[in-house]
């Protein structure tokens, strides 16, 4: 099993100490660098690592981001993965994609008054810029999850020109946002604390009032969208979610069409 890099990071004990949450966050492991905390929370949750847990990290060097592609992490950015050991079917699990959106949109909406919305399948966007990507990776053996890894990247308290220019170009950070640096801790708090309402309600069965927020959030819904999966690409407009997260397409030859992962861009401004 591979070592795990030297903890320090943030200064985590006061977060916990005032963290009134049930099951996320109870225990964080802080690191300065690692390659990629999705990587560090799946070698915790293989080893047992209590549900909950968050890997948090000041800077990654190889952070991953959805399809393969390289997530740049800077300094000032908020990235962790949180460890969650859900009692659903791994076909369900999209469903905790679509929960880490709406808790990050809920977040930045609340806390810094951000009009924040989400993209199909999980990008957070303040108008159309993406501010946050989330990553889900399971892990499931015979139909069964063993635990779900929720990468969670936040460009928060750095300048857009640390990113490079393909992606600062269709990207936005906090700090850009408010004209301001903005107080990690603080949002790591009210996101966690964000996450384990949400949580709740799934774990409850409620997970109707989860996707009812995510419809209610959405930049996609309404929109004229191309999406590009590995075996086709069509264009259309997105009409809907279903039950379980999939994106409901009404393609531009009349047909509708559902689509469970691939890669959205919106084509129209508005609906
Ligand atoms: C995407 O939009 O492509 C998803 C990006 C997810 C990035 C986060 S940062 C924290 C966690 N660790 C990773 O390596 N990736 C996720």
């Amino acid at each position: 099993m591979a070592s795990l890099p030297e903890k320090r990071g943030f200064v985590t004990h006061e977060i916990v100490a005032n963290l009134k949450t049930k099951i996320i966050g109870r225990v964080i492991q802080s690191y300065d660098i690692v390659d990629s905390t999705n990587i560090i929370a799946s070698e915790l949750a293989t080893r047992g690592a209590e549900e909950g847990t968050v890997v948090l990290a000041k800077m990654q060097k190889e952070g991953k981001g959805r399809l393969d592609r390289e997530w740049f992490s800077p300094k000032g950015g908020l990235w962790f993965s949180i460890i969650l050991r859900p009692d659903i079917k791994p076909s369900e699990a999209t469903k905790l994609t679509l929960m880490a959106g709406v808790a990050v949109a809920r977040t930045l909406r609340s806390l810094h008054n951000l009009d924040a919305k989400i993209k199909w399948p999980n990008d957070v966007l303040i108008e159309d810029k993406k501010v946050c990507g989330i990553l889900t990776e399971v892990r499931s053996f015979e139909n069964k999850i063993e635990y779900v890894i929720l990468g969670i990247g936040i460009n928060a308290s750095f300048d857009l020109e640390d990113l490079p220019k393909e992606i600062s170009d269709i990207s936005t950070t906090l700090k850009h946002e408010l004209g301001r640096d903005t107080a990690l801790d603080e949002l790591l708090m009210a996101l966690l604390t964000q996450f384990d309402k949400c949580y709740e309600i799934l774990r409850g069965g409620k997970s109707n009032r989860i996707l009812k927020s995510w419809r209610e959030l959405s930049a996609t819904l309404g929109r004229g969208v191309k999406i590009s999966t590995l075996k086709e690409t069509i264009e259309g407009i997105a009409l809907d979610v279903d039950d379980i997260g999939a994106l409901i397409v009404k393609t531009n030859d009349d047909k509708e069409q559902k689509f469970l992962t691939g890669d959205c861009v919106h084509v129209s401004k508005t609906s």
